[in-house]
């Protein structure tokens, strides 16, 4: 006895100071960064400004390093010519995975992948092809529709008077509403949904808490967020749902995948829908924003996007007048390619999406032809193409918004480069690979037919005495971020 528990506290201490000292570098490994305090490591500095923390680790420690954020170490891969190699992702870099585990902690269905739910998860990758090809035509037709309604019913009453109002609150009021229709269809009674301010206003609250979610912050932790994630489910239900009609297809047949699953709830179907609420309007509210905002501050850039817009209406015979309704198909919006620069310009500025793969065993990673880093099992494989997008050897000049930087010579401009080397990866606001997003094709042209039509309806000024909006950095990894403030500006009907 008198020399076992001397024994048992020095086994004791080793463990303490094993935990503690934790994870060392092995040869071939990056670099590693872990700060001093055990399991968090480097969550504060990174969650205070991923952008500058990854540059200043990037002159530190050169295009590849590992960093232990929150009890994950997570390998960044800076230089953007090593990105074809990471995304070509083969079967010991993984997406799933991670999403399987936090998706349904911040939306609160249960998991999806496994035996509980037979064929449920590759039947929803399937069901996300209703919204692109031959699918797009519709919902891009319907949302048209929808976007004129709330514009007509909300915005284009009354003289030609100046009114005033806050642009990322009216880009939002416009696009959340318009957005719901065209997913989710309207009510059986009538055009338009009742409660939609009060639906939206739960939904931001549940946004801002959206990156503790993700971070797996335990719900219970974050006040009211479980209540008002249960209303928000709770408008989801089969009840409710089957009394609304003109839904899109992609909803249509989630419901169906839903209803054959014996296991599945009627609030975990709930659940799923919600999740696809969040999908489709979290990242396009405050990019439909960051696209009008600068377009209204550039007087220049907003004159040639307009006339553009105008140009390709009268070619197809359209003559605009605010008088009227106008219609804008996937081929029109297809040819608007300084709107569509201006778009891309804009969520090079405003993007932050992070990409990640998670390591299935102990690999040596291939980066290129003559170099390769170890990765250890469970560690996070991550790209951050902020500090592509804000890269000035791909960029020059990269923190100003010129609207005609995605075009050269009449078309779309698709040559970018970084140490004298064509990039194949320079814009990347939707992600990469296998995971990247589904509803990117639908969320650009949304996006254009917001902006066609609050370009064409209406004169745009800011008011005075107002700087460039900050970006807000919590939702820094997780895709578009939100303005630091809203902004006031002015509008009136146009004359036309
Ligand atoms: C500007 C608007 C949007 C941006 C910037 C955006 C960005 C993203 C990003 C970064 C991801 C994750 C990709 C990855 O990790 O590699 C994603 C996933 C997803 N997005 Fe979007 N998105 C937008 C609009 C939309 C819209 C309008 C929809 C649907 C109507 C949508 C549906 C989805 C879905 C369903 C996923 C999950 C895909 C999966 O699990 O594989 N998104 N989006």
């Amino acid at each position: 006895m008198s020399f076992l528990l001397p024994l048992l506290i020095s086994l004791l201490l080793g463990l303490l100071f094993w935990i503690l000292r934790g994870r060392t570098r092995k040869p071939g490994e990056p670099p590693l960064v872990k700060g001093w305090i055990p399991f968090i490591g480097k969550a504060l500095d990174f969650g205070k400004d991923a952008h500058k923390f990854l540059e200043e680790h990037r002159r530190k420690h050169g295009d590849v390093f590992t960093v232990q954020i929150a009890g994950k170490f997570m390998t960044f891969i800076m230089d953007p010519l090593l990105y074809p190699s990471i995304i070509k992702q083969g079967r010991q870099l993984d997406f799933h995975e991670f999403t399987d585990k936090v998706a349904p902690l911040t939306f609160g269905y249960p998991p999806v992948l496994g035996t509980t739910f037979p064929g449920l998860w590759e039947q929803i990758k399937r069901s996300f092809q209703l919204l692109q090809g031959d699918h797009l035509a519709p919902l891009t037709e319907s949302m048209m529709g929808n976007l004129m309604l709330v514009f007509r019913q909300d915005h284009l009453n009354g003289a030609g008077d100046w009114r005033r109002g806050s642009l990322y609150e009216f880009c939002c009021s416009v696009m959340f509403e318009a957005t719901f229709l065209t997913i989710y269809g309207r009510p059986v009674t009538g055009i338009r949904h009742g409660g939609m301010d009060r639906l939206r206003d739960d939904f931001h609250k549940f946004d801002n808490m959206f990156p503790f979610l993700i971070a797996q912050i335990p719900i219970w932790l974050l006040g009211r967020t479980l209540a008002i994630r249960q209303k928000l489910i709770s408008y989801f239900l089969p009840q409710h749902m089957s009394q609304w009609t003109n839904n899109s297809q992609f909803i249509r047949r989630r419901a169906e995948l839903f209803e054959q699953q014996d296991k599945l709830k009627d609030v975990d179907k709930a659940a799923h829908h919600f999740a696809i609420l969040w999908a489709s309007v979290g990242n396009t509210l405050p990019a439909t924003f960051w696209a009008a905002y600068f377009l209204v501050s550039q007087v220049e850039a907003l004159k040639v996007v307009r006339q553009e817009i105008v140009d390709v209406l009268r070619d197809s015979g359209v003559d605009f007048s605010t008088s009227s309704d106008v219609m804008l198909s996937k081929e029109q919006l297809d040819k608007l390619i300084f709107l569509e620069s201006a778009i891309s310009e804009s969520l090079r500025l405003s993007s932050a999406s992070m990409n990640i793969r998670v390591a299935q065993e102990d690999f040596s990673l291939r980066l290129d032809s003559n170099r390769s880093v170890g990765v250890r099992k469970g560690d996070v494989i991550a790209l951050y193409p902020q500090s592509l997008h804000l890269d000035p050897e791909v960029y020059e000049d990269p923190q100003t918004f010129r609207f005609d930087r995605f075009v050269q010579d009449g078309r779309e401009k698709t040559d970018f480069s970084k140490d004298g080397q064509k990039l194949r990866y320079y814009l990347m606001p939707f992600g990469s690979g296998s995971s990247m997003c589904p509803g990117r094709y639908f969320a650009i042209n949304e996006i254009k037919q917001f902006v066609c039509l609050l370009l064409l309806y209406f004169d745009l000024q800011l008011e005075d005495g107002q700087n460039r909006p900050g970006l807000d950095p919590s939702r820094a990894g997780l895709g578009i971020l939100l303005p630091s403030s809203d902004v006031r500006f002015r509008y009136r009907l146009r004359s036309v």
